[in-house]
């Protein structure tokens, strides 16, 4: 955990954002993976974590704004648990460490909300997104469990989400330090993809190194031969020489602060030239959207220069053609771009998912557009200094959607799908970096992996 004061700080400037009411935090329980005993691996909840830091099952939290009060609830283990599980601290130990002096049961939690709840008043709750939770805030507050994850409190969101989108140096550090479990997941990755390996040998290594380091993957790993598929978590292809392996992976630090890179690397001691034509363009759009990215600029504008860059450089050796400003605008780019360019990288790997993009990524300035492709963008608001975003451009042949653009003669003035065929198994290139927004400008968090041309066949030429 952080400081106490780092939490009692939190807690306090969560309260005075909002006018009245009480906000319920409720903390996660183990989850069963196939009976009830056998759990899968215990994650605590984000919220509860950024303001109570107690990163153990069977808690709730409240603020009591009106009365001014911090509670935290839970119970002591007996000694039956302790005999399995090993000697626990008490619950006021646990809350000494928060900063919280009222500890009650957790069973108090019903009467407390549900007397605020007869008397009319405000109960203040994030969407929650596992089921028990849902039933349980709907037995707290009497709410139809299908009603429950609408019923939230938008003050609250936004007041969350203004308060955790600006990193602090804790926070900040403690994501610093991690980048270095992500800088020996990738390029161990780079160094034993090799042909005849398997996707899965190489998921198991960097998860493996994940957890050495601190905790576990911060999502699904992608690791796979075919990039163009986006979230690909097939692992059970065989490398072969020609192959790119793009691996999609992050890991969570010990404070669950995620990591989120991505690295596209040939299975061959080097890149072909059609490889290193493409790679380069992807780089080329990752280090402009670097270069671009500072406070009060949108990042809608970052994500359509990145989109500007590739298609100037899809341009460049034939796949696209005509007016590249006019392409962008129109969407012409997406049969090769089509995602977002980043997304808000904290206590989630998309940060804050769980209280909606809407409120995350987009605001009353910039809202999501509908066009294919920008879309799929998280974050498209203006960036502040002390966010920590992802820059992640690529470049994709997904067979099936290049068919279908085909057959409707999609964009016919800006792609000479003769020479995409010429493409259609290449696969993905995706190059993803972990930026923080600073004072005048960005700079990416750690060492940066090894992304250039030359750096990669360094590391790969070792094979
Ligand atoms: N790294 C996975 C994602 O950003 O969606
Ligand atoms: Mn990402």
């Amino acid at each position: 955990m952080f400081k106490q004061e780092v939490y009692v700080n939190r807690r306090k400037s969560l309260q005075t954002k909002l006018q009245n009411g009480i906000i319920l935090i409720l903390g996660n329980n183990d989850s069963s993976m196939n009976y009830p005993s056998n759990t899968y691996h215990f994650r605590q909840d984000s919220t509860f974590l950024y303001f109570f830091g107690i990163d153990l099952q069977g808690l709730a939290g409240i603020i009591d704004i009106d009365n001014d009060r911090h509670i935290l609830f839970g119970d002591d283990y007996t000694l039956d648990d302790i005999i399995w599980m090993g000697p626990q601290s008490s619950m006021l130990e646990k809350a000494s460490l928060t900063g919280v002096s009222e500890v009650l049961p957790y069973n108090e939690l019903f009467k407390i909300i549900g007397e605020a709840v007869k008397q009319g008043r405000k109960i203040h709750f994030t969407p929650p997104y596992r089921g028990e939770n849902i039933i349980l805030i709907s037995e707290l507050t009497g709410i139809s469990p299908n009603k429950v994850r609408e019923s939230f409190s938008e003050d609250l969101v936004r007041a969350c989400v203004e308060m955790r989108s600006i990193k602090e140096e804790v926070e900040i550090d403690e994501m610093e330090r991690h980048m270095s479990v992500a800088y020996k997941m990738h390029t161990t990755a780079m160094k034993i993809a090799r042909p005849g390996t398997t996707e899965q040998e190489i998921t198991g290594i960097i998860e493996g190194i994940s957890i050495s380091g601190g905790g576990m993957v911060s999502f699904p790993v992608i690791c796979s031969v075919r990039g163009e598929t986006l979230h690909n978590h097939y692992h059970g292809n065989k490398l072969k020489r020609y192959d790119l392996l793009l691996v999609d992976a992050g890991s969570e630090s010990p404070l669950h602060y995620a990591t989120d890179h991505t690295r596209t690397t040939p299975v061959a001691k080097g890149f072909t030239q059609h490889q290193k034509e493409i790679y380069q363009i992807v780089l080329n759009a990752n280090n402009a959207a670097i270069n671009a990215a500072k406070p009060g600029v949108p990042y809608k504008e970052v994500h359509l220069l990145a989109a500007s860059v590739i298609a100037e450089g899809l341009k460049s050796i034939g796949l696209m053609k005509g007016d590249i400003e006019t392409a962008v605008n129109e969407g012409a780019h997406a049969l090769f771009f089509p995602h977002g360019l980043g997304h808000m990288l904290g206590l989630d790997v998309h940060d804050m998912e769980d209280y909606s993009e809407k409120f995350v990524g987009y605001d009353n300035e910039i809202q999501r557009s509908t066009q294919f492709g920008l879309k799929s963008l998280r974050l498209g608001r203006r960036l502040q200094k002390g966010f920590v975003i992802t820059v992640e451009p690529g470049i994709y042949f997904i067979p099936a959607l290049i068919d279908a653009w085909l057959k409707e003669k999609k964009f016919e003035n800006f792609i000479n799908y003769k020479k995409v065929e010429l493409f259609r198994d290449f696969g993905g290139i995706r190059l993803e970096d972990d930026i923080l927004i600073t004072e005048s400008g960005a700079r990416i968090l750690g060492d940066r992996i090894p992304i250039t041309i030359e750096e990669v066949e360094a590391i790969i030429g070792k094979k």
